[in-house]
């Protein structure tokens, strides 16, 4: 395994699952073995591959309550090269079903240790919020990144993840590290971006590659394919390209 990447931030609408998705399917595409695993209760990566949802009856509510191994809930997609781990609905119980248990934090990470040498890369989606859920992506990761879009309100969450990630390496993951956060739907030349990148720059590393706003993002989702296979020569596209070397460079 080169590295965990969990992509995070507690708000919702910020281009995590269209991060996730396009990064592990990037990697895939360059011949990386990857898992994609979808933490959020929305469903939202699982159903980029609909072709995966009959092989198993298993999934992340699987794994969290029952403790089933990933390798009864781990399906192939239509990418080569690239698993996934779907989502469940009955996610949002996790919280509740393991509130006081010493080892809550610690199921993600115990779950992925036998597979450590059946993929190069894993890819965490996680949902909006620092639940118990995002806790088990942080403490099996070797790397944040965090999805911001600008405006006015891109700075609330940051110290939130800043401090989550802080108590994770303190008392949970001593290696793990925020990579570094991605502009997504971001426009070059406003005044908003203008103002509002520095403030952002003085808190985290960005990485080099922004995703511009394109209408395919939301026509490929709602046609359950990838930017890749809908239209690989959008602007968008082009920049999860991109963002994908920058990530590969770092493994
Ligand atoms: N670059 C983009 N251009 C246009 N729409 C986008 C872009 N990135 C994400 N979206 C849309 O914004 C919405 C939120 O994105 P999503 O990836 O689901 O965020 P999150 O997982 O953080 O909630 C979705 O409807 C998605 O299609
Ligand atoms: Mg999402």
């Amino acid at each position: 395994m080169k590295q965990t990447l969990c992509i995070a931030n507690q708000k919702g609408g910020v281009g995590k699952t269209t991060t996730s998705v396009h990064l592990a399917a990037g990697l895939a595409r360059k011949g990386e073995k990857v898992l994609l695993i979808d933490l959020d209760a929305q469903n939202n990566a699982s159903s980029v591959f609909p072709e995966s949802k009959s092989d198993s009856a298993k999934d992340s509510f699987s794994l969290f309550s029952e403790r089933a191994p990933l390798s009864e809930i781990i399906v192939r997609t239509r990418i080569e090269g690239l698993h996934l781990l779907p989502s469940s609905s009955k996610l949002t119980q996790i919280d509740v079903l393991l509130a006081g248990k010493m080892d809550g934090f610690f199921i993600l990470k115990e779950a992925l240790e036998p597979h450590s040498s059946d993929f190069d890369w894993v890819v965490i989606d996680c949902p909006p919020s620092l639940s118990l859920i995002t806790m088990n992506a942080f403490v099996a990761a070797t790397g944040v990144i965090v999805p911001l879009q600008v405006s006015k309100f891109s700075l609330d969450g940051i110290e939130a993840i800043l401090e989550a990630k802080g108590n994770t390496v303190k008392r949970f993951n001593p290696g793990l590290k925020i990579l570094g956060a991605l502009l997504t739907l971001f426009q070059q030349r406003t005044t908003m971006s203008q103002t509002v990148v520095p403030m952002i720059e003085e808190h985290l590393r960005l990485f080099e590659s922004k995703i511009p706003p394109s209408v395919a993002v939301e026509e490929a989702h709602l046609l359950n394919q990838s930017l890749y296979e809908y239209q690989p020569k959008n602007k968008a596209t082009k920049a999860y390209l991109q963002f994908t070397e920058e990530v590969f460079s770092l493994g």
